[in-house]
């Protein structure tokens, strides 16, 4: 306490305003599977759609033993809970488990992994904070077409009853999918990510259909078998960047609503509200009938389905990372195409953390969840330990969801960096998030904190923020 004070009176004798961080607003890390762990072939592991992807295409970096977590977990953990953190949000891969995605074999050692990370968390005084799918499907999931195909929600049904099982009585906070816009754009649309397929124009909307149903029914078998004896909450991780329109007219505010519609409210209408946003079957549909389709591109719920998805969700979990500006764009292309029907471009605003209230705010208005957790936020920068610049950062961002606690009135419960430490960003590693530096040239992967983490930890440690 007299610390406490020392410290605030230092701050206002160095004429910069201090803000209190209410005590119940949690702190968090967040980083996944195939980015950390490494050990991509040992103890059991079978193959996934990243290592694959990665090695078809012979691709010098990759994550086979990117930060070597897999080893090295105790020693994340220590890291942890230096920095003090309430939670940490991290990913299972489904096939350490289950090595061909199917109940056919499972692997004890994987369960064993994810056990002793657990134990480890919660003897550490860590909330474990769990994602069961973070981008990396066992490959025989995906031959047998991944989410183009409605059984892969009866194979996620499976794992996700495993995982319940093992781990259900030691975690209160489950997220199913992490940001499907990602998963579904990338993979199934342009074609960028595992399992890289171009379907720009349909397959990236079968995507949504069978992944936001798979969602639902990881929920619901959670909510019916599990929530009785173990009481804990699920969501899905939605991503979505803020947007200020380009111009005052009304061509640019609609786009920026579309765009908004388009990247969140595809999955957040559903699961919050009940079906496709209506601007998406506005303009996909009748879009699909001029081009001559017998059927729209984006498939239509039944009754039943928009019932079975409205509703499956405990909280609002967002990644967000930037402001844009969007601008109204009529594109000269006839191929059929989800950027042909957002009919939007963007470009980066510079730094604008103000964005992200305004983002919370519009979160709150049109979903109306019970609360919103900030399950990623972070800058990326190249690879030097003295960032300054992601101090900034994220202490801008954590000034701007304070007045969106404080003057909003906002149930946001958690906020969470991304990410712990460098790690596997998809295709390099000089693309780097870390509170915590990892030297991914020694067999050791030494960690060395950043600045940005000792100044994390004051934070978590004295919850005062100097702004
Ligand atoms: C989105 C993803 O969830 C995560 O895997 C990625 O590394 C970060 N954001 C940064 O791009």
């Amino acid at each position: 306490m007299v610390m406490k004070l020392c410290l605030l009176f230092f701050i206002l004798a160095s004429s910069q305003a201090a803000r209190y961080i209410p005590k119940n607003l949690w702190f968090g890390t967040a980083t996944a599977s195939y980015q950390i762990e490494g050990a991509w072939n040992e103890s059991g592991k079978g193959e996934n759609i990243w290592d694959k992807f990665l090695h078809d295409a012979n691709r010098d970096q990759n994550g086979d033993v990117t930060c070597d977590s897999y080893h090295k977990w105790q020693e994340d953990i220590e890291n942890l809970k230096k920095l003090n953190v309430n939670h940490y949000r991290f990913s299972i891969s489904w096939p350490r488990i289950l090595p061909d995605g199917t109940l056919k074999s499972i692997n004890q050692e994987g369960i064993d992994y994810y056990y002793n990370l657990i134990q480890g968390l919660i003897e550490a005084g860590i909330e474990p904070m769990v994602t069961l799918y973070h981008w990396d499907m066992p490959v025989h999931i995906s031959e047998l077409g991944g989410f183009l195909n409605p059984q892969f929600i009866d194979y996620f049904e499976d794992y996700a009853r495993l995982v319940y099982q093992e781990y259900g009585p030691y975690v209160r906070y489950w997220l199913t999918f992490n940001e499907p816009y990602s998963i579904c754009n990338g993979g199934y649309g342009a074609g960028q990510t595992a399992p890289g397929l171009n379907l720009i124009g349909d397959g990236i909307y079968q995507c949504s259909y069978v992944l936001l149903k798979a969602h639902a029914r990881g929920y619901r078998i959670y909510d019916e078998e599990f929530r009785p004896k173990y009481n804990g909450k699920v969501g899905i991780v939605l991503n979505i960047n803020w947007f200020e329109p380009a111009s005052n007219t009304t061509a640019d505010s609609d786009a920026r609503e579309r765009l908004l519609q388009f990247q969140l409210g595809w999955w957040a209408n559903p699961v919050f509200n009940g079906n496709w946003p209506q601007i998406m079957i506005d303009r996909i549909a009748n879009r699909s009938s001029r081009e001559g389709f017998a059927r729209s591109r984006l498939p239509q719920f039944t009754q039943e389905e928009i019932d079975y998805i409205n509703g499956t969700h405990d909280f609002f979990a967002l990644n967000t990372y930037k402001t844009y500006v969007a601008e109204n764009t009529e594109y000269n292309i006839t191929d059929p195409s989800y950027w042909f029907d957002v009919g939007v471009t963007w470009t980066n605003l510079t730094y604008y953390p103000e964005g992200f209230r305004k983002l919370i705010n519009f979160v709150n208005d049109r979903y109306r969840p019970e609360s919103i957790i900030i399950t990623e936020n972070g800058l990326q920068t190249t690879d030097y330990l003295n960032d300054t610049d992601r101090i900034t950062y994220i202490k801008g961002y954590i000034n701007s969801l304070l007045d969106a606690i404080e003057e909003d009135k906002i149930n946001v419960f958690g906020y969470t960096v991304w990410s712990l430490m460098d790690n596997f960003e998809w295709g390099s590693y000089d693309s780097r998030f870390g509170l915590i530096n990892v030297n991914f040239t020694d067999s050791n992967r030494t960690r060395t904190w950043k600045d940005s983490g000792y100044w994390f930890k004051n934070i978590l440690e004295t919850r005062i923020l100097d702004v």
